[in-house]
């Protein structure tokens, strides 16, 4: 049994299997030299040999359980032909939504835009190095797509008051959304990924009248769809207003939550297996603070199903070293 589904599938208690989001990228200096001769983020996402390569990277430095791809959530509006870019110290770019465009991409136009991404996949999953790890696919939830693909940058603290103006193009794009995200995650699955994670990173913009709409309905199918191909999905609905009511009604295998939310609460009223928790900020400071951090979440979820993971992705500042003395903390506890 791979060491996520000792969580996920038997709710072993007795094991805390970690892995950290965003654990390949910046805070690493071998992956920034790649970036460095690589200015291109989408192409270095399609470069197979590359892509393989920054996936295994961190493995090779720490004792993790789990491979997450090197990919990002916007190759889906990329494979749909949104042009996609990511600028220096601003983050992404995309181009004009174009529905008359879009509407013209089928299956086997999306997936051979992607298929070097399925094919590092493939790589990673049929490596040595992970043959007793999981390898985990993702994809952005449709709902922070969405925001993306209109926004068209990241939205920071709030929308635009006119965000939802137009109501009709944004229910279509939602339906587009969800069709090639199920194509995207059964094509990950094919080609050896057996974790699913979903991002709904921007989950925190909406008021919770909307959350059915944008966040639990589309999710809820994608689950269902990820349940259907017998693979663990975890549900990552960043600052969600109700985490307990998504659960109740999304069902994912298991729940990351983020760092705003309080473990001893959440351990209380969450029925299904969680994951992630301490603040990424922890790592940036000394090993003393680091370690009383990570216990704290160790013992409070010590009768719980539990995946050790950070409450946001990995900052760039991190000191590797930090990384590696919190594997070492999990592993002896
Ligand atoms: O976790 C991993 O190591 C796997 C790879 C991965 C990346 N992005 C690589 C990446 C994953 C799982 C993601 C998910 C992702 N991408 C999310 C959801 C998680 C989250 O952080 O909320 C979102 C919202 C994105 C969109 C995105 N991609 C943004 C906003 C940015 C720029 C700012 C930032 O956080 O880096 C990216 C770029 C990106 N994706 C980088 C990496 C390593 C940095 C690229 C660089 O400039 O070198």
């Amino acid at each position: 049994m791979k060491p996520l589904n000792r969580v996920l599938i038997e709710k072993d208690t007795s094991y805390n299997p970690i892995w950290i989001m965003r654990q390949a990228g910046r805070y690493l200096p071998e992956f920034r030299k790649i970036r460095k001769e690589n200015p291109d983020f989408i192409n270095l996402c399609l470069n197979e040999n590359l892509s393989f390569e920054i996936t295994l990277q961190p493995l090779k430095r720490f004792d993790l359980d789990a491979a997450i791809i090197f990919s990002d959530i916007l190759m889906l509006p990329y494979g749909l032909g949104q042009k996609v870019e990511f600028e220096k110290n601003f983050g992404p770019k995309l181009g004009k939504f174009d529905l008359n465009k879009v509407s013209k991409v089928d299956q086997i136009d999306f997936t051979a835009k992607l298929h070097k991404v399925y094919k590092a996949i493939k790589k990673v999953s049929e490596d040595s190095i992970v043959s007793d790890k999981n390898t985990i696919g993702f994809v952005g939830a449709p709902w922070t797509l969405l925001v993306y693909m209109i926004n068209k940058q990241s939205p920071k603290k709030q929308l635009k008051q006119n965000f939802f103006e137009d109501n009709f193009l944004i229910n279509r794009i939602l339906l587009i959304i969800e069709k090639f995200l199920k194509i995207h995650i059964k094509n990950q699955i094919e080609n050896g990924a057996n974790v699913i994670q979903i991002f709904d990173s921007w989950a925190g913009l909406l008021d919770e009248k909307d959350l059915p709409n944008y966040v639990y309905t589309p999710t809820l199918n994608l689950v269902n769809y990820v349940k259907s191909l017998n693979v663990p999905v975890i549900c990552f609905p960043r600052e969600i207003k109700n985490y307990k009511e998504f659960c109740e009604v999304v069902k994912p295998d298991a729940i990351n939550i983020d760092y705003n939310l309080n473990p001893k609460e959440i351990v209380k009223y969450i029925q299904i297996p969680v994951q992630g928790g301490l603040d990424p900020k922890i790592l940036l400071t000394d090993y003393e603070n680091l370690k009383k951090e990570t216990l704290k979440y160790l013992e409070i979820f010590k009768d719980h199903p539990y995946i050790f993971n950070l409450g946001h992705g990995i900052l760039p500042e991190t000191n590797p070293m930090m990384v590696e003395n919190l594997t070492k903390i999990v592993r002896d506890f």
